[in-house]
């Protein structure tokens, strides 16, 4: 898998004059079930968050409120995604190298997960995840 294989995905939205809704449903949206919500929010001006690779973990980001970057890496091909509408949400396969910059003054970054918190699913270094990823 690569960064091909990251997407955005439209979530269904229903307008509403008293307010938008969205709404995902397990094995409807996204192709995993959702173990493990979390979000990011209090982000200072400037802040890098991510900075890692996951081993076999899905996930799923979306801006719930405000914008910030997405930084995804295979090790040969980077892309930069912006996320800033809560009916957009980018799907990050496993073995992919992600960082999150640029956040709006107030966002949220919310992320559904396909398992539990798992520290010996993460690479944190980066030379790391390329010497398994590639062999390099
Ligand atoms: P980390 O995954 O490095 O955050 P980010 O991707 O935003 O840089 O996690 C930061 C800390 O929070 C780390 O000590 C692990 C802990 N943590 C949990 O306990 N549970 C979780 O679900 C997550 C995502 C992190």
């Amino acid at each position: 898998m690569n960064i091909d294989n990251c997407k955005i995905v439209e979530l269904p939205k229903i307008t509403d004059p008293r307010g938008n809704l969205t709404f995902i449903e397990g094995g409807g949206h996204i192709p995993f079930d959702i173990q493990r919500v979390y979000y990011l929010y209090d982000v200072p001006g400037g802040a890098e968050r991510g900075g890692h690779a996951h081993k076999g973990l899905h996930q799923l980001i979306i801006a719930m409120s405000g914008s910030f970057d997405v930084v995804l890496d295979d090790g040969k091909n980077k892309k930069r995604v912006h996320l800033a509408r809560s009916y957009y949400a980018l799907y990050v396969c496993p073995m992919i190298w992600r960082e999150l910059d640029n956040f709006s003054s107030g966002s949220v970054c919310m992320v559904l997960a396909s398992n539990k918190y798992d520290e010996s699913d993460y690479y944190r270094d980066y030379g790391q995840f390329m010497k398994n990823r590639w062999g390099e």
